[in-house]
């Protein structure tokens, strides 16, 4: 297909070329973000699997590194996880170099034609030059497979509680808990969720990590579903709970998820960030990623979020917001003061959208029903807004560009408003086929993506109601297109 550059975000990561998926091995390491993610560097569509590698400073300028992971006898190479061996408890750090230390799936093609369901197992490399190169460990697989078709995704972290290596597996419809005092040898800690949470597709990708609200310390496990999600295909659900070293409990079964948009999938976070969780996913959908009309390179991933809890009424739950880094691309801001709206105002004169990536947000004391409009002189439009009556936010991208790549990708998706207060605040991030919604300080989170066939530059609000906004404020983000 012919190349498509217009479609490359700036500071959203992409690989040079071919496909992408999930992010694996997140890991922090001085100085230096360490993204590794599903990578199928011959081809555009998903194939044999390894793991790609990206590096950042800041964590919006990205450079891609050379392949970590390529598959080998044992199988592909799926997804999963990397830590700081600070204590070099698996003995694979020499002369005192600390290993990072890579523990991800193999998948056996061969085994499974076979069908004996023990095609997916876990895996170690390692390596003593901060990522640059890696080793297989010789007594791969660390985690044989007891017979559990979908048995994936590892995701370790040094667990306080228990004082040991802990990891969150996706077992099918479960997830299951295994610790290990070195990396190698794995005991079964117990399982979670065959009876709560989402179920409409299997369980894949997890995360289990500490936060804290108000002095108190609460769990929170991160659950990737395919399919099953909130707006179709898949999607990221979310517990928040306890973790006693053994067992995850829940503290509610009401049923949450990280992002209610389409576009974000098997999200997980950095290790080695100390308390601060920043969060990553697949810009995209199992729906129609493969279909994506994007060229030579397919898929992007979304913005790093910083985590967070926050209390309403009864329930706990996790806000997301762009991490203070991407604030910092924002050029000088043009802000709109006691904006009101009735059925429809034209920003065009007053704010000129010159390029794709910019921030805008929008605060009001009194939320009501309103739709923001970004549209081109093709007659394209993507539609963000409220729908006061269904206490819902929205992104409708049905008239937004290319859609008929899969009759799936096309559609006006939503998400519920958490927040109980009148007052609003939303900040919105777009890049050249992405917008993020982060409403209600993230509490209500949407990801979505768009092609255009050219880029939006004009925008309105519209509200039947109307709607004033205390302060609507436009800012560039600068980045340099790769
Ligand atoms: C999630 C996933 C993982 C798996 C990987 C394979 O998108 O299906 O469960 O490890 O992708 O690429």
């Amino acid at each position: 297909p012919p190349a498509t550059p217009q479609y490359r975000p700036a500071y959203h990561f992409t690989p040079a070329a071919h496909w992408m998926n999930d992010p694996n091995g997140m890991v922090y390491y001085k100085g230096t973000y360490h993204l590794f993610f599903q990578h199928y560097p011959e081809g555009m569509e998903w194939g044999p699997m390894h793991w790609g590698h990206a590096t950042s400073q800041d964590l919006v300028s990205w450079k891609e590194q050379s392949i970590a992971l390529f598959p080998d006898k044992l199988g592909m190479i799926f997804s999963g996880s990397a830590v700081v061996d600070e204590n070099n408890t698996s003995g694979f750090g020499k002369n005192g170099q600390v290993p990072m230390v890579a523990i991800f799936t193999h998948h056996n093609p061969d085994e499974e034609k076979k069908g004996t369901q023990k095609h997916q197992y876990q895996s170690l490399a390692y390596s003593l030059d901060e990522g640059k190169t890696w080793t297989k460990y010789e007594g791969n697989p660390v985690l044989p497979n007891p017979g559990i078709q979908d048995f994936r995704d590892p995701k370790v972290s040094w667990n306080t509680v228990a004082k040991k290596w802990v990891m969150t597996l996706a077992t099918k419809d479960r997830i299951t808990f295994y610790s290990s005092p070195n990396l190698k040898e794995w005991t079964k800690l117990s399982e979670f969720g065959e009876k709560l949470g989402a179920h409409g597709g299997v369980w894949e990708c997890p995360d289990l990590f500490p936060l804290t609200l108000n002095g108190k310390t609460y769990w929170v496990l991160l659950v990737s579903i395919n399919p099953g999600g909130p707006n179709g295909g898949s999607a990221t659900q979310y517990f928040v709970g306890q973790f006693d070293g053994k067992t995850f409990t829940p503290q509610t079964i009401t049923q949450k998820w990280i992002d209610w948009g389409k576009d974000d999938y098997a999200g997980v976070t950095w290790s080695n960030t100390g308390a601060r969780k920043i969060f990553l996913g697949w810009m995209s959908n199992w729906e129609y990623a493969n279909q994506a009309p994007t060229s030579p390179w397919r898929s992007a991933m979304t913005t790093p979020r910083d985590l967070a809890l926050k209390q309403v009424g009864q329930e706990i739950y996790l806000t997301s917001s762009p991490a203070p880094e991407v604030a910092k691309l924002a050029q000088s801001a043009q802000t709109l003061k006691n904006l009101t709206a009735k059925s429809e105002l034209g920003l065009s004169d007053k704010i000129k959208l010159t390029s794709p990536q910019f921030q805008l947000k929008l605060t009001s004391k009194q939320l009501q029903e309103f739709a923001l409009v970004l549209s081109n002189a093709g007659g394209e439009e993507l539609v963000i807004g409220y729908d006061k009556q269904a206490n819902q936010y929205y992104i409708d991208r049905s008239k937004a560009g290319l859609t008929s790549f899969s009759d799936k990708f096309s559609g006006r998706h939503t998400g519920p408003r958490l927040a109980t207060s009148p007052a609003a605040d939303l900040t919105l991030l777009f890049d050249a086929t992405s917008v993020e919604l982060f409403a209600d300080g993230g509490l209500t989170t949407m990801t979505e993506i768009f092609f255009p066939k050219q880029p939006f530059t004009q925008l309105k609000l519209r509200s039947g109601t109307g709607i004033t906004f205390d302060a609507l404020s436009y800012s560039k983000l600068a980045v340099a297109v790769k």
